[in-house]
């Protein structure tokens, strides 16, 4: 057999063979930390905004609701940003001189919306609603974070699908009281520490135990579980939460 290599080039042809799954785990590895990394991913990205609008200040300082501002969370699949009259509803008479506001009239006066950029956006071959979320217990702050304490609007999860998965799996982690859904400062706290029996009472609930429609809390008068775990398998129930196998099929998130 005629030599194809010269002898000289041996070692470093064994070098490179020897080294390539290396370099193909790496580049692996190297893909699979990009995936996951905050550029690809979006986290903790801040977009600029048009204008300098404050969840901390209006939801925070102000306790404004959420709903007065995105109005369509509870009853479809999306969540509207405010039209520039809702701004306006306040802002015609507080601070209606302001610098900062300018593009807010100038959009009020011309009848052209303002452009906001979008924080979250998950791919279009992944269905969302934001509607069947919220009437089942799941939390505004579970999904975004404290918006009461953000200045400018920045995306709090992956957004990647082990993050929906993640939850799909085990919800009882993290259902609430309908009543709390908007509730920046709801926690679960464990309310009959001595070990005696507790009951929901108006003053355990954010907004006194009324539902958006002005309704009761259902769980006023009923015993107060004492722990997450134990509350959210009571809400589970009561909300009529499907299985964690039917909550992970994929033709849930992808239809
Ligand atoms: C006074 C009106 C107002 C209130 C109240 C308000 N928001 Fe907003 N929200 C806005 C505006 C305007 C934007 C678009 C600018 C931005 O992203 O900051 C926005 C953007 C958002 C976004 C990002 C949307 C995107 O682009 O992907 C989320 C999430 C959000 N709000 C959640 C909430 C939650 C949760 C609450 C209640 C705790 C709340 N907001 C209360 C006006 C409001
Ligand atoms: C319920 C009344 C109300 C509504 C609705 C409202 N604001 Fe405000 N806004 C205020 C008040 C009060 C302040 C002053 C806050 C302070 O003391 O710093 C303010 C302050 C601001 C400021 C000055 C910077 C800051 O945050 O202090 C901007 C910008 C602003 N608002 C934008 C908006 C936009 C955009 C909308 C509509 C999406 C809006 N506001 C809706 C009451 C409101
Ligand atoms: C189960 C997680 C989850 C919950 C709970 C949730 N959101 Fe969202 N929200 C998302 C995701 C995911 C997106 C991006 C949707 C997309 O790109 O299609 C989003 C987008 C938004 C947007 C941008 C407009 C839109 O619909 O895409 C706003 C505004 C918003 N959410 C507000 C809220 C408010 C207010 C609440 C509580 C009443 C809330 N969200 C509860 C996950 C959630
Ligand atoms: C913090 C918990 C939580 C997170 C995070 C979450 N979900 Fe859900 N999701 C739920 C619960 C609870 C339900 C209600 C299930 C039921 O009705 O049986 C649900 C229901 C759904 C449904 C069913 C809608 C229908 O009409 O049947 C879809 C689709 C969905 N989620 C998609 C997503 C996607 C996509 C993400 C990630 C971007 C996500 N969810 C993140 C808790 C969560
Ligand atoms: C609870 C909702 C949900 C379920 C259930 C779900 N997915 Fe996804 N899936 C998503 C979301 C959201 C994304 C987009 C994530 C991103 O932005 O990277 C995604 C992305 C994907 C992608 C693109 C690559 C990637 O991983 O980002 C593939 C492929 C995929 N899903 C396959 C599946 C298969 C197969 C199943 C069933 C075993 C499944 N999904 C179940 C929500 C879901």
């Amino acid at each position: 057999m005629p030599q194809i290599f010269p002898k000289a080039l041996n070692p470093i042809a064994r070098t490179i063979i020897l080294c390539l799954p290396i370099v193909a785990a790496s580049t692996g590895v190297g893909l699979a930390a990009f995936y996951r990394s905050s550029y690809a991913t979006g986290i903790h990205e801040t977009p600029p905004q048009p204008v300098a609008f404050s969840h901390a200040h209006h939801v925070g300082q102000l306790g404004i609701d959420c709903r007065y501002c995105h109005t369509s969370v509870e009853s479809s699949g999306f969540a509207n940003v405010p039209a520039t009259k809702t701004c306006m509803n306040c802002h015609q008479q507080i601070w209606q001189g302001a610098d900062l506001l300018e593009p807010v009239r100038n959009s009020y006066k011309t009848n052209t919306p303002i452009e906001w950029n979008r924080v979250y956006n998950l791919p279009h071959y992944a269905y969302f609603n934001h509607s069947i979320h919220v009437a089942k217990g799941v939390g505004c702050a579970s999904c975004h974070g404290r918006l009461d304490q953000q200045n400018l609007t920045t995306q709090h999860p992956t957004l990647l699908m082990e993050w929906c998965i993640n939850c799909h799996r085990e919800p009882e982690k993290h259902l609430r009281p309908k009543s709390e859904i908007t509730s920046m400062l709801y926690t679960p706290s464990a309310p009959n520490a001595e070990g005696k029996p507790a009951v929901w009472k108006r003053s355990d609930f954010a907004n006194f135990g009324k539902l958006p429609d002005g309704k009761d809390e259902p769980l006023l008068g009923t015993e107060r579980p004492t722990n997450q775990k134990e509350l959210g398998l009571v809400l589970k129930d009561k909300y009529k939460v499907r299985d964690a196998v039917t909550m992970t099929n994929c033709s849930m998130c992808h239809r």
